[in-house]
């Protein structure tokens, strides 16, 4: 996009000759055309700064500082320098107290160079330059653009002198020359960058074996798994601000937002396409609207433009499993036939896989759709042999607990320890020990209203349950509610328990529980059920505490080294959305190994 529009328009225009400052600010970052013609009206050098240019001596020959305005995503660079080091924001403002105002952000850190190699003049030769990365799309970083502005425009410091060092603020106008360029930078690019890289915990790997793009990005299982096998992101779609923070915590890429505005032909060539699209029209918990709901079912066909344009190599789509039975099956036949339309070659059914099939304790059943690009075979089905699938029962829970976690932010409130104490009380005192339908206490004394308006018949079914299983322990219930108050204080969701585990442990304390809208459901700690978007935390029970976000992150083979969203619950959503690395990771792997391809 930007890049484009630099190629294109610096050749035809010279730099300002006369341009001579003290300071140059520059804010680095992905522009806008509008606001391109603003930064070559008003920069230091008249045009913007492209690809192998640098700052030009004769114009920043009394240049003592330059402030360097970047994005974490930006891509090229203005100026060569040696790193000194990066610090926080009180390292930063310790070594160079004048600075105060640059004001606080959790997202920022300071990387310090030392000018050495400046291509913009020896007499700045040993100066410190700083860069500031900050959230570029951050109201912070618009208020310092406005207030770049309005001293263009008012020839006054105005606003500016907010973000300016005190003692720069003090210098007379004609002395400090701010300057917007639209320079793109990104550190690593840089040869002796070396040392930023561990700024993010997964940043490019040095020696790509590919390029992916990650489309409807989240939080970047697709990144994780691809970046596990060599590949380079070189574009992330994403809308959602917070999953974009968390994506550029841990890659250092801001993901560009709403797919539906980008143009396919600003997107960088690559060799793999990793889609996991929403899944809300095609999900059962949906309204199963598919290709007809035109805000969301239509986002399988910007997946295909780009590929229309693209003829990208590989292709990695993800879906909920019902997308293969949806519409009866037509919804699938449009995904494939439009894509073996464009030349793709498919599985002919799409993959079922769950991370439990890898040894992963999580049952989270998918759709994953490979494909190469093959328009002289499109028509030849795809024979992929993913590795045998291991049962649930091969996978434990306890590979991914941390047994050490006592953090009081997962510990249980008083009311849900006495609900399953409650509960378990309960089951210890029945004769059933295997109970095959939700236990309503509500129903233990009422015979179901019959007729379907009434009560549609497979509840029915379960309220007659409920009443023997009443009339088989009445001695037992009647003290047991007796005892607990008729659980009169509990909260309708605690009014209900589904033990589904049968006899495979002795005591809710055993188990892996969650606190559900039907009610306390209490299952086997083996395998995790899929998590879920949803804030409804399961609960450990030998450890008697919520499933940490550490653990949410293990059960979807989100590497430790995974900086989770700094807000809980955002991060247990983020989790819950995103799609498992190991399952696509192998998905890649047999794909590619299938095809024959080199990396
Ligand atoms: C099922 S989630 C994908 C999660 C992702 N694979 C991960 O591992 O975290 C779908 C994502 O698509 C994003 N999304 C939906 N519509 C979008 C659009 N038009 N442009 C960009 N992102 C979009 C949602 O915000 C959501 O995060």
């Amino acid at each position: 996009m930007a890049q484009k529009l630099l190629r294109a328009k610096k050749s035809k225009i010279a730099p300002k000759k006369d341009a001579v400052a003290d300071v140059g600010v520059v804010l680095v970052g992905t522009y806008k055309e509008k606001q391109l013609a603003w930064i070559r009206k008003n920069s230091v050098y008249n045009y913007p700064i492209g690809e192998g240019d640098e700052l030009k001596p004769e114009s920043c020959a009394n240049v003592k500082e330059l402030w360097l305005y970047a994005s974490a995503n930006a891509k090229r660079h203005c100026f060569s320098a040696e790193f000194v080091g990066i610090q926080t924001k009180d390292e930063f403002l310790a070594a160079n107290p004048t600075y105060k105002k640059l004001g606080p952000s959790r997202h920022m850190r300071y990387l310090v160079f030392k000018t050495k190699s400046l291509a913009y003049g020896p007499k700045i030769e040993g100066t410190t330059v700083f860069a500031r990365v900050s959230d570029f799309s951050s109201g912070r970083s618009k208020k310092v653009a406005k207030a770049i502005k309005q001293f263009h425009d008012g020839g006054e410091f105005g606003s500016l002198a907010d973000y300016l060092p005190t003692e720069l603020s003090k210098l007379p106008r004609e002395r400090l020359r701010v300057c917007e360029a639209a320079v793109q930078l990104r550190f690593w690019d840089l040869p002796n960058m070396e040392a930023i890289k561990p700024t993010v915990p997964f940043p490019p790997p040095a020696h790509p074996k590919f390029t992916f793009i990650d489309l409807f990005a989240g939080i970047g299982g697709f990144h994780l798994a691809m970046h596990a096998l060599g590949g380079k992101c070189v574009f992330a779609s994403e809308w959602d601000k917070d999953a974009q923070k968390t994506y550029e915590t841990n890659y250092g890429i801001v993901p560009f937002g709403d797919i539906t505005k980008i143009d396919e032909k600003d997107i960088p060539v690559h060799d793999v396409l990793c889609a996991g699209f929403p899944c809300q029209p095609f999900s059962k918990a949906g309204k199963q609207e598919g290709f007809e709901d035109e805000t969301k079912g239509t986002l399988f066909f910007d997946i295909e433009r780009i590929l229309r344009y693209h003829h990208t190599k590989y292709i990695i789509l993800e879906n909920v499993r019902n997308l293969v039975a949806h519409d009866n099956g037509n919804t699938w036949k449009t995904i494939h036939s439009h894509l073996v339309e464009l030349g793709y070659r498919l599985t002919p059914e799409p993959l079922i896989v769950s991370p439990h099939f890898f040894g992963v304790p999580q049952l989270r059943e998918r759709v994953v759709v490979l494909g190469v690009y093959a328009p002289e075979h499109a028509d030849l089905p795809l024979e992929i042999q993913l590795p045998r699938p291991k049962s649930k029962d091969q996978c434990r829970l306890d590979d991914i607990l941390e047994c050490d976690n006592h953090d009081p932010e997962y510990e249980l409130s008083k009311q849900e320890i006495e609900a399953i104490d409650t509960w378990d009380e309960f089951y210890h005192g029945i004769k059933e020990k295997v109970i095959g339908f939700p236990i309503w206490l509500d129903w233990f004394k009422v015979p179901p209203p019959t007729g379907p308006d009434e009560m549609p018949e497979w509840k029915q079914l379960f309220v007659k349950k409920n009443n023997q299983l009443y009339k088989n322990n009445k001695a037992f219930i009647d003290g047991w509610l007796k005892r607990h108050n008729h659980l009169s204080h509990f909260t309708p969701t605690m009014r209900k328990m589904e033990w589904q585990c049968g006899k495979s442990v002795a005591s809710a304390w055993d188990a892996f529980m969650q606190f559900r809208p039907s009610g306390l459901r209490i299952k086997r700690p083996d395998c995790a059920p899929a998590l879920v978007a949803i804030v409804q935390m399961p609960i450990i029970g030998k450890y008697r505490r919520r499933m940490t976000v550490r653990e949410a992150a293990r059960l979807q083979s989100f590497d430790d080294k995974f900086i989770p969203n700094p807000n809980m619950h955002q991060a247990y959503k983020q989790f819950g959305n995103a799609v498992n690395v190991e399952v696509i990771k192998r998905c890649a792997q047999s794909l590619f190994q299938e095809v024959g391809a080199n990396f």
